[in-house]
């Protein structure tokens, strides 16, 4: 009870200091924490802001790439506007979204990419991380190959099963994958940052992290299971299993 209480207060004590500084919600301090710890973010760099409603992050991402850069954010739901930022509406799985981003970007490439993306939440926890990690394999499926070359991404995930395949899953693209955890989410839940960073776009062909992740996530929930086959879908070899009949 009384560490409930005071996770509450730590969270109120952000929401009171969003509203103190102009930002529209406390995880404007988390991307400003990561930005802090891991410059990410530079002047003039374009930026795809991820889940983006209400804008916070778009707030700060806006401040960090001045007026020559470009922030370009995507959520579900519309977001007042943020001078400085263009925030679409549309889900980022979707083709006509990702088109509206490309017809956005009209040729450039991303040097940042930043999600703090959740799926709605059902109760059930398992079906709510499984989710949650096929979305984040799902956004990096589609924005990786936008990604320019010694570009960063960051994403929120969820400590849970699949967590260790995403970060494989993940590691052949960058030359760094670390978590994160900013003091501003430091609270009862089990969000945990993932910045990837210095984009490494020769390392691949075709990008391939979801199936990747699913395959890695198979072989550990089934160990049992015989080794057949080895496919290479980046620079390291997925050992695929079927189960023995
Ligand atoms: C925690 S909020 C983001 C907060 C934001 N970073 C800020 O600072 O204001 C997560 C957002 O992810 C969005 N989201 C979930 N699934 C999505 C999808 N498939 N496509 C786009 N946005 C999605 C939700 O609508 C929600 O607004």
């Amino acid at each position: 009870m009384a560490d409930h209480w005071i996770e509450n207060h730590k969270r109120d004590s952000w929401r009171r200091q969003a509203k103190a500084s102009g930002y529209r919600a406390r995880s404007a301090f988390k991307l400003l924490q990561i930005q802090e710890k891991f410059k990410l973010v530079r002047e003039g760099d374009v930026v795809l802001d991820v889940g983006c409603h209400p804008g916070g992050w778009a707030q700060v991402a806006v401040e960090l790439v001045g007026d020559e850069g470009t922030v370009i954010g995507v959520d579900l739901e519309s977001c007042q506007p943020v001078e400085g930022a263009l925030l679409l509406v549309g889900d980022i799985t979707d083709e006509s979204t990702q088109k509206r981003i490309l017809d956005e970007l009209n040729g450039r490439v991303i040097n940042t990419i930043v999600s703090d993306i959740s799926p709605d939440i059902t109760g059930n926890w398992d079906v709510d991380q499984a989710v949650a990690m096929t979305l984040v394999a799902d956004v990096l499926d589609f924005s990786l190959d936008l990604l320019g070359y010694g570009g960063s991404f960051t994403t929120k995930i969820f400590q849970g099963v699949g967590i260790e395949e995403i970060i494989e899953a993940i590691k052949p693209y960058f030359s760094e994958v670390r978590r994160f955890s900013p003091m501003a989410s430091r609270n009862s839940s089990s969000e945990v940052y993932l910045v990837c960073r210095n984009h490494m776009p020769w390392k691949r062909g075709t990008t391939v992290v979801r199936k990747t992740y699913e395959e890695l996530l198979d072989k550990k929930l089934n160990p049992e299971s015989t080794e057949v086959e080895t496919k290479v879908y980046s620079s390291f070899k997925i050992r695929k299993k079927k189960s023995a009949n």
